[in-house]
């Protein structure tokens, strides 16, 4: 029997996307565990609750570089991934851009989720991009990462519309529900070896019909 797929999320902040991975890992409805997490952030709600989950937590020094990761943190964060035995690494609002050597260390292996459909509105603020550019439909997306921002290849996306009356707060409230949905969606494909990158694009066999199911590995095709 294959060994179980672990996860290990990196949160900054309020963290209800990780609650939402762990809590389907939990009703065993992500067929992978969530078994660890890191934040560079002591204060983080997403630190405080993985501890009281009983789950192994992180908690570094991200360094002074703006919205990266310091070698030395970056580093931490790799070596208690490992230590883990961590297969796949999900990022639920980690606030730095990751580098080659979280990249490196798992390769085809590092998700994000993001609350617009990428490629419109990356970065910070999306949702509030959305909403004063005018767009009329936003959504989320889950992708794997890449070295730049927001930028890798996408495996799901759903749509949400905006409304006349919505604000900032009413928008992100609408994307964050179906965000809890996504994410766990996404590393269930992910976890039962059931995606196919050809170049950017992510391609998804239905896992129940997948011979390879258990594969753990994404495969590449190369052209
Ligand atoms: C989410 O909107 C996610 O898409 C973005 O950051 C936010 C994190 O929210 N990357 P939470 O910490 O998971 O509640």
């Amino acid at each position: 029997m294959s060994r179980e797929v672990r996860v290990g999320v990196l949160a900054s902040g309020r963290g209800s996307n990780f609650e939402a991975l762990w809590s389907a890992s939990k009703a065993r409805r992500l067929g992978a565990r969530v078994v660890c997490l890191a934040s560079d952030n002591p204060r983080s709600r997403a630190l405080e609750r993985a501890r009281g989950f009983g789950l192994a937590t992180l908690c570094v020094d991200p360094g002074a570089r703006r919205g990266r990761l310091a070698a030395p943190a970056e580093a931490e964060i790799v070596q208690f991934l490992r230590a883990e035995r961590v297969d796949l690494v999900c990022l639920a609002g980690f606030m730095r851009i990751v580098g080659a050597p979280l990249l490196d260390a798992f390769p085809s292996a590092v998700l994000n989720i993001h609350p617009s459909l990428l490629p419109s509105f990356p970065g910070l603020d999306a949702q509030r991009q959305a909403l004063e550019h005018g767009a009329k439909v936003s959504g989320c997306t889950v992708h794997l990462v890449d070295a730049g921002i927001d930028s890798g290849p996408i495996l799901l996306q759903v749509a949400v519309p905006v409304l006349d009356a919505d604000t900032v707060e009413t928008l992100s409230a609408r994307i964050l529900e179906r965000e809890h949905e996504l994410y766990p969606r996404a590393v269930r494909l992910w976890a039962a070896g059931s995606l196919r990158i050809e170049g950017r694009r992510v391609l998804a066999r239905d896992p129940e019909n997948s011979r390879q199911k258990n594969s753990r590995q994404i495969q590449k095709t190369t052209h």
